[in-house]
């Protein structure tokens, strides 16, 4: 959810992303695999525990699936389009493996925790399917595929939070990392297949969190982003110490490593996000001024029925109240279309919200009903698919208008950029994200800082996903 400032349609965005083999570190590997990751953050940060696991057990990285001896798709099932993408996928290496009999292949993550073994019968050239919390079998699940049985453990853990596994940065930009606190959900929204794939909330060791974003930072990296589904319910027992961590504490530990290391967390749900954490925020420079906070409805009558337990009002205050102790900081959200028994004044109520909020950036879907959720058992999927089809892009006109407002707002303002590469379209130029989380392109030329530096730059035009600049003047560091 965190890839780009672009107003867009997300239909998993970021999909079938394989890594490159850049962290092998100089180590021979007897076998390679080769993994493509569907879905959240959460799930890209899982591919890298899962390169880690695999690393340890001999098995290498590698970005061709023609040499791979293990191709694994880390799945999502969020949307149904979601897991017809794998399905599609699984189709091109069906005739892979038709050339290559010995080649395993796996299906990790969401939809392999939905399905369970059903997607074996499915999906016949599957040799392995692994749920979320089953990673560190993965080696013997390996064996057992090797020796021509299918192997299943979609074993849901209530403890597992792989915290003393150093994730593997594959495909990493160096400068930018995600780090897992916590995984799982215990908020029920009627429409999310979520706590189902991904099990009862748990919140990771902060001291393996803090250690985990040091070794980052030795390392070059100047940007983590906390991840969970819901970070601001994190809870840390600390039992030897006899004290808990809450998720603003966590923060501020992350934030005291160095002032050069810049926070930013996903998701917060409007429930849980609370003073303590909007005042951490402010009181230090390098948590980033940016909250995404999905709101999946204006209307208090949908989001009743969604089960997300706050009204349009209660989510417009926090809004105000998060404005009041941080003015400038960057809003983004979620938003659903055509959700169940969703009128034309409901949906009104969405664009009304929207417009109230200002937000940057949304992602924004039409509904899908997933099997087994409570949407699914207790409504009808009753809004037409045109209707919604139609209401979702007047959404994504509307986000596209305040998207494009917010940006041209930022005309004539200088703002400090983490510098993360080259701009996508020149090399010519460098691409780097304020506190808010917008994207700045401006030109290599002005400047003597590189990957990784921070610099001010002053904003001179924009279009409706990127700021356009030219740098004011390096960060001085004493
Ligand atoms: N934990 C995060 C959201 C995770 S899922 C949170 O609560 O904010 C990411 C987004 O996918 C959700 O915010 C929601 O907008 C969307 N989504 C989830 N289930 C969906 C469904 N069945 N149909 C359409 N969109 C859905
Ligand atoms: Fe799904 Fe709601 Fe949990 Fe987010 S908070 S993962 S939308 S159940
Ligand atoms: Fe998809 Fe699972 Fe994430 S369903 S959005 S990969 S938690």
């Amino acid at each position: 959810m965190l890839e780009s400032l672009s107003t867009k349609v997300q239909d998993e965005s970021r999909q079938g992303e394989a890594y490159a083999p850049s962290a092998a570190g100089g180590r021979e590997y007897k076998k390679k695999f080769y993994i493509e990751s569907y879905g959240c953050a959460m799930n890209f940060s899982d591919s890298e525990i899962v390169a880690s696991i695999l690393n340890d057990n001999g098995f290498g990285a590698t970005g061709n699936y023609a040499e791979a001896d293990l191709v694994l798709l880390n799945t999502c099932s969020i949307r149904e389009k979601a897991e017809q993408n794998v399905r599609q996928r699984l189709h091109l290496f069906r005739q892979v493996k038709q050339s290559k009999p010995g080649l395993l292949i796996g299906v990790l993550g969401c939809m392999a925790e939905r399905l369970k073994g059903k997607l074996l019968e499915e999906e016949k050239l599957v040799d392995l399917v692994v749920g979320p919390d089953a990673y560190r079998t993965l080696p013997s699940l390996i064996e057992e595929a090797e020796t021509g049985q299918k192997a299943v453990n979609v074993l849901l853990s209530r403890e597992e939070t792989y915290a003393d596994i150093s994730p593997v940065r594959l495909d990493s930009n160096g400068v930018t990392a995600f780090v897992s606190i916590m995984r799982g959900c215990n908020n029920m929204c009627a429409f999310c297949v979520v706590p189902f794939t991904r099990g009862r909330e748990r919140s990771r060791n902060a001291d393996s969190i803090v250690r985990e974003c040091a070794g980052l930072f030795e390392k070059g990296f100047r940007e983590v982003t906390l991840l969970g589904q819901n970070v601001d319910s994190y809870y840390w027992l600390d039992e030897a110490a006899d004290k808990t961590v809450t998720f603003a504490q966590l923060l501020e530990k992350v934030a005291l490593i160095d002032p050069l290391l810049r926070v930013r967390f996903s998701t917060s749900h409007p429930k849980d996000i609370t003073d303590d954490v909007l005042h951490t925020m402010a009181r230090y420079e390098n948590i980033c001024n940016y909250i995404h906070l999905p709101v999946q409805s204006g209307s208090t009558r949908i989001l009743q029925l969604m089960n997300r337990t706050y009204t349009r009002e209660w989510y417009l205050a926090k809004i105000d109240r998060i404005l009041s102790i941080i003015p400038d900081c960057g809003l983004s959200t979620d938003i659903i279309a055509g959700f169940c028994t969703e009128t034309e004044q409901d949906h009104q109520d969405s664009l009304s919200l929207m417009a109230y909020s200002k937000y940057d950036m949304s992602y924004m879907f039409f509904y899908s009903e997933r099997p087994g959720t409570l949407a699914a058992k207790r409504y009808a999927d009753d809004v037409p698919e045109e209707t919604k089809k139609r209401r979702l892009d007047e959404i994504v006109k509307l986000q596209n208008r305040l998207s494009h407002e917010s940006n041209q707002r930022d005309i004539g303002k200088t703002f400090k950029v983490l510098i993360e590469g080259d701009s996508k379209k020149s090399t010519e130029d460098w691409k780097g994200r304020t506190s808010q989380n917008k994207m700045v392109i401006f030109p290599k030329a002005g400047t003597s800082a590189g990957k990784g530096d921070y610099v001010w730059v002053n904003i001179e035009d924009c279009t409706t996903a990127t700021l356009i600049g030219n740098t004011v003047q390096e960060e001085v560091i004493l």
